[in-house]
């Protein structure tokens, strides 16, 4: 077993476990957007990020793995900080609160976050041409990437550009989903948090 402290509590950790899973085990809640378990930890959304004794960034509890010895500290002022300046980056990408899911908007109250001080263009908020059997609304998404993850053929949904201008594309020439190698399969809806995939009504 592997010795270590969180939020100054000793905890008993195994090799390979996560700050994640050992915090969880604790009852200490980390928020997650990305993660889940089963999937591959693609640690895009950084809203886990915690802090470590010795490490001058902030570092992903959801794919960190424990290490003797290490200090941690996952809900210090700085980290709190990180949170709420990302759910202010989602709430000005998406023009506000309204169109974020339950979960996202659940995270935003705890930490006080009710708007975004600042404005992002919105690049990509047309309804981009799924298939007869799945919808993608770029306004809902918040590119966790947990679809990319799902997806069994990697090569039908892509992540293009970085920011502000972010989006996902499908298919090797962002083309209609319908028009790529998309089984229709539903595993991707299953996994999106924010009903940015969806089933067609
Ligand atoms: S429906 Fe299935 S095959 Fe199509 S994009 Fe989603 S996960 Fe991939
Ligand atoms: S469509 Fe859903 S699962 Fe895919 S990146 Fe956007 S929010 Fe995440
Ligand atoms: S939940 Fe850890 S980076 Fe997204």
């Amino acid at each position: 077993m592997i010795s270590l402290k969180i939020n100054k509590q000793l905890v008993q950790a195994k090799p390979g476990q996560t700050l994640l899973q050992v915090a969880t085990k604790q009852g200490i809640e980390i928020p997650t957007l990305c993660h889940l378990p089963g999937l591959e930890a693609r640690s895009v959304c950084r809203i886990c990020s915690v802090e470590v004794k010795g490490q001058s960034r902030l570092l992903p509890a959801c794919s960190t793995v424990v290490e003797p010895n290490m200090e941690v500290e996952t809900h210090s002022q700085k980290t709190l900080h990180a949170r709420q300046v990302l759910l202010e980056f989602i709430i000005a990408e998406h023009g506000g609160l309204a169109t974020l899911s339950p979960q996202v908007r659940a995270y935003a109250q705890t930490l006080g976050v009710t708007e975004a001080r600042f404005y992002l263009q919105q690049s990509n908020t047309a309804v981009r041409n799924g298939s007869d059997y799945i919808r993608y609304q770029p306004d809902k998404c918040i590119h966790c990437d947990r679809c990319i993850s799902a997806c069994r053929d990697q090569r039908v949904i892509n992540r293009a550009n970085r920011g502000a201008a972010i989006r996902l594309t499908f298919g090797a020439n962002d083309t209609p989903l319908a028009q790529t190698n998309c089984s229709s399969c539903g595993d991707c809806v299953a996994v999106c948090p924010s009903g940015a995939l969806s089933e067609q009504g």
